[in-house]
């Protein structure tokens, strides 16, 4: 097997920033007179959104398109979580200019966290924008859209304190048809001092269980077998002081045996042994918990206003492998060189690491975001050598827990959901287990959404290798 770990591992996964990765739709052709064209960053939760956009528009007339060229009406649906996503989408509204100097009547709009944290600013920045939507105002967009033909500029960034978008089903774009995201909650009160999205996406509310119910029934009807359950804090999803996260979780998994069920993200603070002993109660839970950490100083956790300790996050940690055990998949983000960060507070990030040996992390440099607390209250003072050094100590240590806990996995046979081929290579296929590790083994004859039992007999940091058994 030496040979097929190098031609079709999927190593890219240890390092991917997914604010800068972007998702372009497939091509719809029913008929429709309009085309859209959505490019969508940042978190799932934005490319969630994308499908609430589209779904609205289809009501208006518009069928998708993956060609730009094509396209009616561009929207870009943005990330500002660190500078650099922002930038992406700067230098992808120039690229827009090129296409509109030859097509006057196209339609430009900048949707989501960008957009709402730069408002009208961007219109004075960014010429060729003629839309500005953040992210409660989708329902106001077929408004938006007409005033931009009548070539007035349309800008709505009101945050809401109720909107959930609730009533929309979503067209489902980029799908491999077997694993969906239903939005569970908007918004977030944490504040974070690092963090912009309280600034972007307003406050915490949550879903009407009914809606999300129906619409896991329905996904599971058109024959898709996984959910994942989001928010950025689904364990403070609270349905009218009746329905707690465990409840919903519980609600969800009651829909049907063969539904998984996933979710993200936890915050530490709020993940309670409810949810722990319902995920070890339901076979169709996934045990596989994010639960980032950002830092393993406590120091620095406090300036963050992450309102746990290390000593704190590690009791979770041990409580989780109590009642979940010790395969449960655990993951984490980490921010490199916050600010007044010592050499030995970053070290405390590594020994915590090691701890708790992840199996997977999202690993970020810290970068200032205008007007949050820590912007206002404190010095981005790590010179940007030292964070990226820093960082990279992290990856490093990352990479290796990584390949140590894929490495137990060797010998033992996992239950896969087939998602589609491998992304090296048509002849494999690729799923992932309960712990949420990417799991590689030959076609046959095999088709996604089925699940298979599968011998894993090498590994990667990244990927699990395998084939499947009867
Ligand atoms: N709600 C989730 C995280 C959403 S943002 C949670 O609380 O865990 C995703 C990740 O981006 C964060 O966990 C953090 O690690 C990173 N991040 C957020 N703001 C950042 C910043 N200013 N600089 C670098 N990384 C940041
Ligand atoms: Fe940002 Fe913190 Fe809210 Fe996550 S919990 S979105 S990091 S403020
Ligand atoms: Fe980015 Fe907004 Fe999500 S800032 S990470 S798209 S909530």
């Amino acid at each position: 097997m030496g040979r097929l770990i190098s031609d079709i591992a999927v190593t890219d996964r240890i390092t991917e920033d997914k604010s800068i990765t972007k998702h372009i739709p497939v091509d719809e052709k029913t008929g429709k007179t309009k085309k859209l064209y959505i490019e969508s960053y940042g978190c799932q939760m934005n490319f969630s959104d994308s499908e609430i956009v589209t779904s609205i528009l289809k009501r208006e007339g518009f069928d998708t398109t993956s060609d730009i060229n094509n396209a009616d009406v561009i929207f870009i649906n943005t990330c500002s979580i660190r500078e650099k996503a922002e930038q992406t989408v700067r230098r992808r509204l120039q690229q827009f200019n090129v296409i509109k100097a030859k097509k006057p009547d196209l339609t430009v709009g900048v949707l989501g966290c960008m957009a709402e944290r730069l408002k009208t600013k961007l219109l004075e920045e960014e010429k060729i924008v003629d839309i500005v939507a953040g992210p409660d105002s989708y329902r106001d967009l077929p408004n938006l859209l007409n005033q931009a033909d009548e070539g007035l500029k349309g800008v709505n960034t009101f945050l809401s304190r109720e909107e959930t978008y609730a009533d929309i089903s979503p067209v489902r774009l980029n799908s491999n048809g077997v694993t969906a995201f239903i939005s569970i909650m908007r918004g977030c009160d944490n504040m974070c001092s690092f963090c912009v999205v309280p600034f972007t996406r307003g406050r915490e509310r949550s879903r009407d269980p009914d809606s999300i119910i129906n619409e896991a029934k329905q996904i599971f009807d058109q024959g898709y077998r996984e959910v994942t359950l989001l928010g950025q804090n689904v364990d403070s999803y609270n349905w009218n002081a009746q329905i707690n996260f465990a409840l919903l979780l519980e609600m969800v998994a009651r829909i049907n045996p063969e539904l998984r069920v996933r979710f993200s993200t936890s915050h530490p603070k709020d993940i309670t042994d409810d949810v722990l002993f319902t995920m070890n109660k339901y076979e169709n839970i996934c045990t596989y918990i994010h639960l980032p950490v950002q830092s393993g100083s406590s120091r620095i956790l406090g300036l963050m206003n992450r309102t746990y300790d290390r000593e704190w996050y590690l009791n979770k940690v041990d409580r989780i492998r109590e009642i979940l055990g010790n395969d449960c998949g655990i993951s984490s983000d980490m921010i490199a060189g916050f600010c007044s960060e010592t050499d030995e507070e970053h070290k405390e990030t590594l020994t915590l690491m090691d701890y708790v040996k992840y199996d997977f992390s999202y690993m970020f440099i810290y970068s200032e975001r205008p007007g949050t607390p820590a912007a206002k209250n404190f010095t981005d003072d790590i010179r940007e050598q030292v964070k990226k050094k820093r960082l990279q100590e992290i990856i490093d240590k990352q990479q290796t827990l990584s390949l140590e806990r894929n490495k137990r996995e060797v010998n033992k046979v996992h239950r896969v959901l087939i998602e589609g081929h491998s992304k090296r290579s048509n002849d494999y296929l690729q799923g992932r287990n309960s712990a949420n590790k990417v799991i590689v083994f030959p076609r046959k004859n095999l088709r996604k959404g089925k699940y298979v039992n599968v011998l894993v007999e090498s590994c990667t940091a990244a990927t699990l290798i395998g084939n499947t058994i009867t």
